[in-house]
């Protein structure tokens, strides 16, 4: 048989040999402490669940939903005003099967074959995938750590620019854990306009903010409609990755493109889950205030904990990760994975996953107990494997 060259590079080579030696790993009785997939363990709100219990009870919820129920369009429209202070009319509202379908999709309204895309690097890996599925060229934007990891407009080639159609752009950030300021996005929105490249802002994680203001969103910058889309989900806020929950707002006509690409791809969110997103926008939200306790204090023991060991890194301001740079004596990102988890039982993501410009960390998702945490860290300190480090620190010291 014959298959698209397309299926070639969307094969995940490294999280399939991941998930072997995990398996390889657990089939041997031993144990698996993972840090990799950014998936919540904590439980969703209880009001929203009983929404969902109540709403699955009635027979006229299996129907397609084909269209977002109006009460839906309106939560959202009522939580951006509540929580961003921005106005939005219904045409500028669409719901997602999750942010990743949304991403997944979106180029395929916004390029053609050969276009090009402007994404981050290193990224999440959907925001390269994506354009790749429309058949685009991408154009990386480095994300550095000396630049605060802010994409450096000034340093886009104004030619590449001129020939961008879209651009994706996200803070807080998976993996590098950024935040962005809003000078930043008026100069997003100011470079936007100049090159006339639609704007793509996935702002999953504006409520996982530790240090610093509470996320805004792009549309807090005036004229961001007329060049940019946003992309909020409910994953990772109110714990409901499983249920495939985000919107699109903003740019009405990328908004109806896309609302139209999707009507002949889906028929709509099940009935009790839309009813579940608006209990998520519309009722208390005390329960981000308690999500945002809890990763705070996991990000401070496995920092302050592997710190303790040599092993530094920045603090995450945001998120539910942390970006962790390879201990000195390791180059490749990939083996030093498969190293932890052979000497430690403790799993993450390698850098180079992300992108090239990964390459030399790798990522912890905090969605482990605090218990949990410890135990990795003192699993990391007895299997000697930064030890490797000090050593070669001493060959140094003795030349
Ligand atoms: C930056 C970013 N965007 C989007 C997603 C996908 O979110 P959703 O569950 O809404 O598809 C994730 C999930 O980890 C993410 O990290």
């Amino acid at each position: 048989m014959k298959f698209s060259q397309k299926t070639a590079y969307l094969s995940s080579a490294i999280f399939a040999e991941l998930k072997t030696r995990k398996n390889q790993r657990l089939a041997s009785g031993k144990e698996v402490l993972d840090f990799s997939i950014g998936t919540p363990d904590l439980p969703p709100p209880r009001h929203v669940m009983d929404v969902i219990r109540q709403e699955i009870e009635n027979p006229e919820n299996y129907k397609y939903a084909i269209k977002d129920l109006p009460e839906l369009t309106e939560a959202v429209i009522d939580w951006y005003q509540k929580r961003f202070g921005v106005s939005l009319d219904p045409e500028e509202v669409t719901s997602l099967l999750g942010s990743q379908e949304g991403l997944g999709h979106i180029a395929l309204t916004l390029t053609d074959p050969g276009d090009v895309a402007m994404v981050p690097d290193p990224g999440y890996p959907i925001f390269m995938m994506g354009p790749m599925i429309a058949g685009a060229r991408l154009y990386k934007m480095p994300l550095l750590r000396e630049n605060r990891y802010l994409i450096d407009l000034e340093r886009i080639d104004p030619t590449v620019a001129h020939q961008a159609k879209l651009m994706i752009v996200s803070y807080p950030n998976n993996p590098v854990t950024a935040t962005a300021p809003p000078e930043f996005y008026e100069k997003l929105v100011w470079f936007a306009k100049k090159y006339d490249i639609a704007v793509i802002h996935d702002n999953a994680y504006c409520e996982l903010i530790f240090d610093g203001p509470p996320g805004g969103s792009i549309f807090n910058i005036p004229g961001a409609k007329d060049v940019a889309v946003e992309f909020n989900s409910l994953s990772k806020s109110y714990n409901l990755s499983g249920c495939r929950l985000a919107f699109a707002v903003g740019n009405r006509e990328i908004i109806g493109h896309l609302k139209n690409l999707k009507s002949h791809l889906d028929y709509g969110i099940f009935l009790p889950l839309q009813k579940a997103a608006i209990a998520a926008i519309s009722g208390p939200q005390d329960c981000i205030r308690e999500t945002v306790r809890i990763y705070r204090r996991r990000r401070d023991i496995l920092v302050d904990g592997l710190a303790s060991l040599g092993w530094q890194m920045d603090r995450p301001p945001a998120t539910m990760f942390a970006w962790a740079p390879l201990p000195k004596s390791y180059r490749s990102s990939m083996d030093f994975t498969l190293e932890l988890l052979d000497k430690t039982g403790v799993l993450v993501v390698p850098g180079s996953s992300f992108g090239d410009l990964g390459e030399g960390y790798v990522r912890f998702a905090l969605v482990q107990p605090e218990e949990e945490i410890r135990k990795a860290v003192d699993a990391i300190k007895n299997s000697g494997i930064l030890e490797r480090d000090i050593l070669s620190e001493q060959s140094r010291c003795a030349l």
